[in-house]
């Protein structure tokens, strides 16, 4: 079985969709651990009510120090040997040492159609370029930021009277749906992409 340890700094929703379907038969992967990088991250308290382990590596104390933030995490997930990390929400920028270390073994869902708006603010940015359909990827992580060989997007349509909330809300249904279904691909050794229809 694949270990998965996944990282957020929020409320968790995606982990929760993956947890959830890792406890459902016939999936190659099984949680490891929840790392969170604040104390107060929400997902922190649905990961301990599934039974999963969870750590806080706050990267406060580090400040500019990227690398002794990241040391910390690998000296955090250790004792739980996980063999991928899955992203989720995980609101702080890795270093290309980081990543090498997890080079094929590292995926994110961003709440875009990469390769449109990486980075933040991804469904105002959308709706300025009056585009008529967004969505979110999944995506091996590499150096680049939110770039990466693209293993599944989620489409859907945006209305006319969308706001940036109401695009959010909808796109973060999608993300429920993909994120898992990518990783059960992705855990049996299937990388080629997914594509959802909404
Ligand atoms: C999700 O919409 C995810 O795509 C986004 O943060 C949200 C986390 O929600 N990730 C990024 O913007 C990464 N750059 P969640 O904590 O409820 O899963």
């Amino acid at each position: 079985m694949m270990r998965v340890a996944v990282f957020i700094s929020g409320g968790g929703s995606n982990m929760v969709a993956l947890l959830d379907d890792m406890a459902r038969e016939g999936h190659a992967a099984v949680p490891a651990v929840v790392l969170a990088n604040r104390a107060d991250a929400g997902g922190l308290v649905h990961a301990a009510e599934r039974g999963v382990p969870t750590v806080v590596v706050d990267h406060r104390p580090y400040g500019a120090d990227r690398a002794g933030f990241e040391c910390a995490i690998e000296a955090a997930l250790k004792p739980f040997a996980p063999d991928m990390i899955c992203l989720a929400g995980f609101m702080r920028i890795l270093t290309a040492g980081f990543m090498e270390n997890w080079a094929g073994s590292m995926i994110n869902i961003h709440p875009s159609l990469l390769p449109k708006y990486k980075g933040l603010h991804t469904h105002a940015r959308a709706l300025e370029a009056g585009d008529v359909l967004h969505g979110c990827t999944v995506h091996e992580v590499t150096a680049a930021l939110d770039d990466g060989p693209i293993l599944g997007q989620a489409q859907i349509d945006v209305r006319p009277d969308d706001t940036p909330e109401t695009l959010a809300a909808r796109v973060l249904v999608q993300e429920h749906r993909l994120y898992p279904a990518v990783l059960r691909r992705f855990a049996s050794g299937d990388r080629t992409p997914l594509i959802l229809q909404s």
